[in-house]
């Protein structure tokens, strides 16, 4: 099954090339051990442990609540299965905001407990401190800017940030400075490609868009969402390579129908 069974692992350092050499990134999220494991062989170069693990494996309604106790769980569960991508992990909501030395030590239990690569958190200056501790620990640190869903109650909506010129000149203000202090990657989401396109070629590192255009060095989905295991969500930039949904809703529906009709198990599947 597996393109990259002897593939080396994937490195920040290879990342920075893939950007010099004109090659996209493929990231995609995953939060447990069988789906990181398909990812993993299927060739994705990095698998976000995303804080939508929050959405999407718990069912709450922003990626607020979940906790560093059960980011590390997804997160090790990941690691577990990943033999090629990097393994990226959001510091969860309320673990690195205003206090730097509270960021380095959620970022040093995530590298400890789960064995990741890396850590992302959001923001731009105002996190500018933690994310230099992080750093300064030897933690590879990811950047995320534009619509950033931990902010989500200050924001008031999950529509496209940065197309106000003001708004647009901080974000290429503070992704210029993630690039300065030593960020590997940043993440953008939801901006207009445009704007994407040219701060992805004014600075070093690569970027990785979400809604943010192809212009970006790479780009990422949820992973539920572009399988179509979650169906309610359908925003534009989300292409659906699979109605898995429907597929698992079918297959469920049969087996309940097979059981209830004394189909299965039949001869050949019991001792
Ligand atoms: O948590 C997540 O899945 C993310 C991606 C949407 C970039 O941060």
């Amino acid at each position: 099954m597996s393109v990259h069974k002897d593939a080396k692992r994937i490195t920040t350092q290879v990342l920075q090339e893939m950007k010099h050499n004109g090659e996209k990134i493929a990231m995609l999220t995953a939060y447990d051990y069988s789906m990181a494991t398909l990812v993993d062989q299927a060739g994705v170069d990095v698998i976000l442990v995303g804080d939508s693990a929050s959405n999407v494996m718990a069912g709450h309604e922003t990626t607020l609540p979940i906790t560093l106790d059960q980011m590390i769980y997804h997160a090790a569960s990941v690691v577990r299965a990943a033999k090629r991508a990097l393994v990226v992990v959001d510091l969860p909501f309320g673990t690195y905001q205003g206090n730097s030395k509270e960021a380095l030590n959620s970022a040093i239990r995530i590298m400890k407990e789960s064995g990741a690569h890396a850590v992302k958190l959001e923001g731009g200056r105002e996190v500018r401190e933690s994310i230099e501790r992080i750093l300064s620990a030897g933690i590879p640190v990811m950047g995320h800017l534009g619509l950033t869903p931990q902010s989500i109650y200050k924001f008031g909506t999950y529509t496209v940030r940065a197309k106000e010129e003001e708004e647009a000149i901080r974000l290429r203000e503070d992704a210029a400075l993630l690039d300065e202090i030593g960020c590997f990657a940043v993440v953008f989401e939801k901006i207009p490609a445009g704007l994407a396109g040219e701060v992805s070629r004014a600075i070093h590192c690569p970027t990785i868009g979400i809604g943010a255009g192809g212009d970006c060095d790479g780009q990422v989905l949820v992973v539920h969402d572009m399988l179509g295991i979650t169906q309610s969500f359908s925003p534009r930039f989300l292409r659906r390579y699979l109605d898995l949904g429907d597929q698992m809703y079918n297959a469920v529906q049969q087996y309940v129908s097979d059981v209830r009709g004394r189909d299965f198990p039949n001869a050949d599947e019991q001792y």
